[in-house]
This record gives structure tokens, sequence and C-alpha cells, in this order.
């Protein structure tokens, strides 16, 4: 059984202001490395929590204040038969974000997920990632449900990439994306040992919505129920909370974490 230790939690005032934490996050993970372990593999999250993080790092990218060349990127999952160029696919809205991850996928330093599920494209993503050098740093969401990517509850957490059914909250919350078209129903997501990988991953919640499941992940059994709660058998996870989100931990947790 691995052992569990707790997260790093911090709350804050609101969602804007986990920016400068996020960007920071990602300028410790590409700082100059040896030239021969490469440029750091950064891994980003799509949904409404991390809009405002990439259209930060757009500007930063665009002003020079990151360097584009200094990192390669890759994401947790991709709807089913949504490739880069189709709107509501997760590549798309990484890209509409912030273009500059477009122009790295056109230069072959962006991995996007399959939106394919042949067990040959998974197989071959994961292994550009091992070359790459595994994940540095991996931004993270999680569903209403406890979801983390698309590992929706109960899936194993010894899972690689793999195709997934999307649960009922999951697309309900993805319908407005989608409208008035209905929201796809699978998914390639890496999984729960991919995610685990990792070196440092960052996990955001924001608004009340997201509270139960926070809850649960932090304080609740770490079981499959609540996928996120497998973030507990890691080592170096910080978790970013605005008020509402936190709503649902013990005071002191709240205010220990406080910033
Ligand atoms: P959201 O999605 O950022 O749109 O809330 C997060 C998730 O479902 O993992």
């Amino acid at each position: 059984m691995p052992e569990r230790v707790a997260p790093e939690v911090r709350i804050l005032a609101n969602a804007e202001a986990a920016v400068p934490f996020l960007l920071d996050e990602i300028r410790r993970a590409i700082a100059p490395r040896p030239a021969a372990r490469g440029p750091a593999l950064v891994g980003f999250a799509t949904g409404g929590t991390y809009t405002a993080m990439l259209k930060a790092l757009g500007a930063e990218l665009d002003g020079r204040r990151i360097d584009g060349q200094s990192f390669v990127a890759t994401h947790l999952d991709e709807y089913l038969g949504y490739p880069p160029e189709r709107r509501g696919g997760m590549v798309h809205e990484l890209g509409t974000n912030c273009p500059a991850l477009l122009a790295m996928l056109r230069a072959g330093t962006f991995f996007p997920v399959p939106h394919v599920d042949a067990d040959s494209a998974l197989r071959a993503h994961d292994e550009l990632l091992q070359r790459a050098g595994g994940v540095k740093l991996q931004f993270l969401g999680i569903g209403r449900n406890g979801h983390l990517a698309f590992n929706e509850p109960g899936t194993p957490f010894d899972s690689g990439f793999h195709r997934t059914r999307l649960a009922e909250t999951t697309r309900e919350d993805a319908r407005a994306r989608f409208a008035p078209e209905e929201p796809p129903r699978e998914a390639v997501t890496s999984g729960l040992a991919t995610i685990l990988a990792a070196d440092r991953l960052v996990l955001c919640a924001f608004g009340a919505a997201k509270a139960e499941a926070v809850a649960a992940m932090l304080r609740g059994e770490v079981s499959v129920a609540c996928p996120a709660s497998v973030l507990r058998q890691h080592r170096n996870v910080l978790v970013l909370l605005d008020r509402a989100a936190a709503q649902g931990l013990p005071g002191q947790q709240v205010a220990q974490g406080a910033c």
C-alpha cells in the first residue's frame, strides 16, 4: 500500500489570484536544466478553471518573459473523434486560449492526446512522453464527481492512457460547450497511473460546485469512488482553492493553508 501524504493546500481570495502561482510553477519547472535532459515537459489541463492561466501564459510567451523554446507541452485528455481543429475539442480549446501552444503543435513540441483509441496511437503517445523525460509538471482540475482528467469514479488507480465513457455529470457540465450539439459520450484520457508519474502535480478548484469533491479528495477515503483522492499517494502535490471550493474543509485546514 503506497504511503499517504497530505497535499499542500492553499486557499486564495479568488480564482484570479491563482494565476501568478501557476505561472511561477511553470517558471520553476522549465528553469534551465542540463542540455542532456532536454526541455521540461509540462502537462496542461483544460476547462474553465485554467482559462485565465492559459491566457496569461500566452501573454508571457508573446512578450518573451517565458521562453517557448524552453519547454515541451502536452495535456490530459481529448474527446474521441475531435482532432485539433475541431471546435469543442481540448487541443482546440488550448489553442484558442493560448495560440502559442498551436504554434508549438505545428513545430512538433506540443504532444496532443490522440483523438482515436487505437492501441498503437495510445502507446505511441505514452512513449513520446517517456522519451521527453516524463511529465515534470502536471496541471489538474477536478470534476464535481471527483474525476481527474476523464478518469471517472470507478477507474482503477493503475490505469494508463485509455478510452473512457463520460459520466452524466461530466457531459452535463460540457453541454454549453457543445450546444446546440450533444456533448460527446467518449474520450481518450491519461490514466491515474499516468498522472501520478509526473514529478509535480498542481490541482486547482474554484467555486462552490467543487466543494464536495474537494472535501472527498482531501478528507475522504482514498478510493476509486473519488479518483482525485489518488493524489494522496503522491509526494509533491499543491492544491489551490478559492474560499467557495474550500468550504467543505475543516476550519483548521483552511486557516493553515490561507494566504
Ligand atoms: P472545469 O473542469 O475546469 O471546467 O471546472 C474541470 C474538470 O472537470 O476536470
